[in-house]
């Protein structure tokens, strides 16, 4: 069944008003587009879970701290309205620009502490983006649930704070990492890689279970980071803009997993950025 595609707030607001008044649970599934299995494991999951089914596509400019990146992102629209058929979710979300950010446009919502690290340092500016469209969407469609993937897990936790800081009613749920056979954690980021760096990139997951490993061998957490980007530098991986292990609740930094704790990536491989995390079991 073909979602309708709304692409102005009225009309928007005209189909989640009888939701709204008859009680209706709404599930929203953000996304930016080029969907692929993660993004329906969300949707399947909202589907479970909710009367109504939002999946939102806006590839939001206000993340992106390098313009190449916004130029170079997939926009794969027709292509994800066909996947989303059998999943007969209730609209899709499909703004423009100006919707979301009219000219007069002049707030950003920010959230402090938890996005000082890993991709908030890495990337300048990218979770205000997040949390201000996040924010958005969530008070555009009426979300009482929103579905996120584990893949972006600090993003998780951002979206989880702002929601939480701002009484926005709604429960975010996170939902495992999809990966493909090889390991490589499902994104849309990995439809940039050639056929060449694609058969390399399954090392940065293979790399960090090799890491979990070490450590519930009791190893020290320095030594096997340094072994780590040695690993990656061999596959032909040209930068690791962080290799680190943090606690799961604060996102403290932790030389041992003395309380639960993620592993957490971000490295480059042929130019695409590509990142991952998984969990340590203590
Ligand atoms: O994870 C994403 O695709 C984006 O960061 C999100 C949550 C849709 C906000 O633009």
């Amino acid at each position: 069944m073909t979602a309708p595609i709304l692409r102005d707030l009225s009309a928007l607001r005209s189909a989640t008003r009888p939701w709204i008044r008859a009680g209706e649970t709404i599930g929203v599934v953000p996304t930016m587009g080029a969907l692929h299995d993660g993004h329906l494991s969300l949707v399947a999951a909202a589907k479970a879970r909710c009367d109504r089914v939002i999946v939102t596509i806006f590839v939001n400019p206000r993340q992106f701290n390098n313009p190449e990146d916004l130029k170079n992102y997939p926009r794969t629209e027709q292509e994800d309205a066909r996947k989303l058929e059998r999943y007969a979710v209730d609209a899709l979300w499909v703004p423009d620009g100006d919707q979301m950010y009219p000219p007069h446009f002049a707030t950003t919502v920010s959230v402090a502490g938890l996005t000082d690290v890993m991709e908030g340092a890495h990337r300048k500016g990218h979770f205000d983006g997040v949390a201000t469209v996040v924010t958005k969407l969530f008070t555009q469609t009426g979300a009482t649930d929103a579905f996120f993937g584990e893949k972006d897990f600090q993003q998780l936790m951002v979206v989880r704070r702002m929601a939480c800081d701002l009484d926005i009613p709604v429960t975010v749920h996170g939902c495992p990492t999809i990966r493909e056979i090889d390991g490589l954690a499902m994104s849309s980021r990995n439809l940039l890689l050639s056929d060449r760096a694609r058969t390399r990139a399954p090392v940065l997951h293979e790399t960090m279970e090799r890491v979990a490993e070490g450590l519930r061998d009791g190893r020290p957490f320095d030594a096997l980071k340094a072994e780590a980007i040695a690993r990656l530098t061999r596959a032909g991986f040209t930068g690791v803009d962080y290799l680190d292990l943090r606690a799961q609740d604060d996102l403290l930094s932790l030389n041992a997993p003395t309380r639960p704790a993620r592993l957490f990536a971000a490295a480059w491989l042929a130019g695409v950025r590509l990142i991952d995390n998984i969990a340590i079991e203590t």
